[in-house]
């Protein structure tokens, strides 16, 4: 085999973990030309891991072979395993965590997932039902979003999971299936509350929203909600997601807590379930540093002790995490299938694109398009004393859109080289439009 060397350098902190990037090579794996390095100095530096791609202790190349077919996406079981521990062991001992099934729907990540979390938050019929294959009870998942159908209420009702109600309307639809069914549903109402979260990459809460019902609007929907006859749990309230700073993802807790203890008063009964959000990021560009964990868990163990269990000491209360559990254990890979050059421009033409991974193309919500950390996997074809070089890494859609690295330093790359774009465990394949241009869709392993 060939002792690949590969630099992964762009990349601050211990983003990788068991998918173990990179050796000594010479070259700056994703250095971002677009980032203002003079603020968190040169990320190439930022980074010194080390040694050949592995994901789960798998050489890259060898698991190419054992995939069958590139590009794939591989999420490391270990590495999703360990996240979970280090969330539990920051966060209170009484606050649950649930995993927000959208980030990473694969069906080996949730049942591996099953194990690990307390519940499940899904947001279509179609994750509610891979929810429920898995060893997760009905009353650990709960169903939140807007333009729930009728037949996902029911679906919803049915199973007797926690309905997530996003508007009166819903509660009206609630009310009938419920009726229909002879079950009494349970119901949570998500509230969209009246403020907004700072440093949130997207906000979901505050102003004007499609997602729940407005926090001055409260009160009267829970009187219709309790002479609807529903089982009301408690509120939810989601402001904000991909957020890094520790000190705003408190301040949201905080706020979010003050206004669920106000709103409280006009509840039919104690609440049962407080649903906190979370909203928790990871790092995608050099500049991004890390959350501080233990800053946020030692915040909500002092609004736990302080505000929530004197004022509601039955209640579950949740945090829901998508991309921080997955995100950063799961890798794209594809590989070369053209290298070409343009009017002073090398291009790496690779056999992936933003058909599976939009995200690193940049046009998955992001406002100023970053490369997401991306590396030579495994050079088999490449002379390994060859100098580095700067190059522009596209896809195989026929758009200028896909373009998954621009103008970044990698250890040079021959056609039959695998690429490899890190991040890629949260909103990648099932947050890209899989069908454009009519290309085969990518494997996921779980490893
Ligand atoms: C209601 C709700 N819960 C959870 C999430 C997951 O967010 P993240 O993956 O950033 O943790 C989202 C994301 O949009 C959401 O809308």
């Amino acid at each position: 085999m060939v002792n690949t060397k590969v630099r992964e350098t762009a990349f601050p902190g211990p983003a990788h973990g068991n998918i173990e990037g990179n050796a000594d090579g010479n070259a700056d794996g994703n250095a971002d030309k677009n980032v203002d390095r003079d603020v968190d100095g040169n990320p190439a530096d930022a980074n010194p891991a080390d040694g050949n791609l592995t994901v789960g202790g798998i050489s890259a190349r060898l698991l190419a072979a054992r995939v069958g077919s590139t590009p794939f996406f591989a999420y490391d079981r270990e590495r999703i395993t360990r996240r979970v521990a280090d969330v539990r062991a920051a966060l209170p001992r009484d606050v649950e965590l649930s995993y927000a099934v959208k980030a990473n729907p694969m069906p080996a990540v949730l049942h591996h997932m099953a194990a690990l979390v307390d519940g499940f938050d899904v947001a279509s019929g179609g994750e509610l039902r891979h929810a429920l294959d898995t060893q997760v009870p009905p009353e650990r998942v709960s169903f939140a979003g807007p333009g729930k159908t009728t037949a996902e209420l029911t679906q919803a009702v049915a199973a007797g999971v926690t309905v997530e109600l996003e508007s009166r309307n819903e509660l009206a639809r609630v009310r009938e299936v419920a009726e229909r069914l002879g079950l009494r549903a349970r119901v949570a109402l998500r509230v969209n509350p009246d403020f907004t979260v700072k440093g949130a990459g997207m906000r979901l809460g505050g102003g004007a929203q499609q997602f729940g019902v407005d926090a001055e609007r409260v009160p009267e929907v829970l009187a219709e909600l309790t002479a609807a006859g529903l089982d009301f749990l408690g509120f939810h309230v989601f402001a904000g997601s991909q957020n890094l700073r520790a000190d705003s993802v408190c301040e949201a807790q905080r706020r979010t807590v003050e206004l669920a203890l106000r709103l409280a008063d006009a509840a039919p009964g104690p609440l049962r379930y407080l649903n906190l959000g979370g909203g928790f990021g990871i790092p995608y560009a050099p500049r991004d540093r890390p959350l501080d964990l233990a800053e946020v868990g030692e915040n909500l163990a002092e609004l736990m002790a302080t505000r929530v269990r004197p004022r509601l000491p039955g209640a579950r209360v949740v945090i829901e995490l998508g991309r921080y559990l997955v995100g950063e254990a799961g890798v794209y890979v594809t590989r070369v299938i053209d290298r070409k050059e343009s009017r002073g421009t090398t291009f790496l033409v690779v056999d992936g694109g933003l058909h599976h991974q939009l995200a690193a193309s940049g046009n998955f919500g992001q406002v100023i398009r970053r490369n997401y950390p991306l590396a030579v996997a495994d050079r088999a074809a490449a002379d390994p004393g060859a100098a580095p070089e700067t190059v522009t890494v596209v896809g195989c859609l026929c758009t200028p859109l896909d373009l998954l690295g621009d103008r970044v330093d990698l250890p040079r790359a021959e056609i039959g080289d695998l690429i490899a774009i890190f991040q890629a465990g949260a909103y990648g394949l099932t947050a890209s439009p899989t069908a454009f241009l009519g290309h085969p869709a990518p494997v996921e392993v779980l490893v």
